[in-house]
């Protein structure tokens, strides 16, 4: 992950329509000859995924609206295939649009387009997810809140939890996705040395609650039920754990707690009731500092290659219940 160097705070909203018609009237490349035409944005997305990916996609076509100047082309990749991502990624330059926004499903794989791409001088913006190997010349930049950080917030608070130690496990997302490398880092370099923590695994249960259920009643009959700690990479799958802990009769929060992290509704009422225990935000909704960035490329402005989106964490009920009546995803 690129060193933060520069995090975008709320710019105003007339600052932000302003850039994007003066987009417009110069005639942005590819945007018809400076007739004014709506700037395309072709919008490579993951797609049905979750709460967070709903919120996230919902909140950028929100954004790229035509009263902003913006014809947004929506492509939601197929289950989740890397494959359908690149022939709409192949389509969108073929089309010539102005410029591609890129939620990858999978890190590694990306080097062939983004270099057509370039060849063809269409910016590629990455919204969340990243690239691996992570080459900032393929790109103009990437949007999204810190994943070390955020993972690495979630093992402060463990061991600030367990100051004598716990035994863990960590349900991770899907393999080769950047963010869940980017999670694996941040946690791997908090916990190391914590002799008193004992690792007792981790598997992907693929965001999923379903999933990381079956998962974690396994690892829980395996070990006896010998387990304190859970750092879920993702909401869904912290609440499928907590269904697994209670099916074996076990109180989540007491027995088991929780941690996971996006930040979704359904996870900061679930840390309200005491089923988590803490939560680190993932923040899904930067369409606005998308729209910033996308308008200074598109006048060829400078961007950085990673723009740092803000987010918090939430570690008690008491902090659900303050932030949940004003939660927008
Ligand atoms: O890339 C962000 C991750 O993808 C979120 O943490 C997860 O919920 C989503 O599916």
């Amino acid at each position: 992950m690129n060193p933060t160097r520069r995090t975008i705070l709320g710019a105003s909203a007339a600052g932000l329509v302003a850039a994007a018609l003066a987009a417009c009237s110069s005639g942005a490349e590819g945007g018809g000859a400076g007739s004014g035409d709506p700037v395309t944005i072709g919008f490579v997305a993951v797609g049905p995924e979750g709460a967070w990916r709903q919120a996230n996609e919902q909140n950028i076509q929100d954004t790229f609206t035509e009263d902003a100047g913006y014809t947004l082309k929506y492509a939601p990749a197929t289950n989740l295939d890397q494959k359908s991502q690149i022939d709409a990624f192949t389509s969108f330059i073929d089309e010539g649009v102005d410029l591609i926004l890129l939620s990858a499903t999978e890190g590694s794989g990306w080097e062939e387009s983004l270099g057509r791409a370039q060849e063809a001088e269409i910016p590629v913006i990455l919204i969340d997810r990243g690239i691996e190997p992570d080459d900032t010349e393929l790109y103009a930049t990437r949007l999204a809140p810190d994943n070390v950080a955020v993972s690495t917030s979630v093992a402060e608070w463990a061991k600030s939890t367990f100051p004598d130690g716990a035994k863990y496990f960590v349900l991770e997302g899907p393999a080769g996705v950047s963010v869940v490398n980017e999670r694996n880092e941040g946690w791997a370099q908090a916990m190391e040395g914590e002799s008193a923590f004992t690792d007792l695994g981790s598997q992907t249960a693929n965001w999923s609650t379903e999933e990381a259920k079956s998962v974690f009643e396994t690892v829980l009959k395996s070990n006896g039920n010998d387990v304190q700690l859970v750092f879920a990479q993702n909401d869904e799958m912290g609440l499928g754990a907590a269904q697994a802990v209670q099916e074996a009769g076990l109180t989540p929060g007491e027995d088991v707690k929780i941690a996971t992290i996006d930040g979704t509704q359904a996870a900061l009422e679930a840390l309200s009731e005491g089923t988590l225990s803490f939560v680190a935000e993932y923040n899904p909704l930067f369409g606005e500092q998308a729209l910033e960035a996308v308008g200074t490329v598109l006048e060829g402005g400078e961007v950085e290659p990673y723009i740092q989106i803000e987010s918090t964490t939430f570690d008690s009920p008491e902090a659900a219940d303050e932030a949940l009546p004003d939660r927008k995803y």
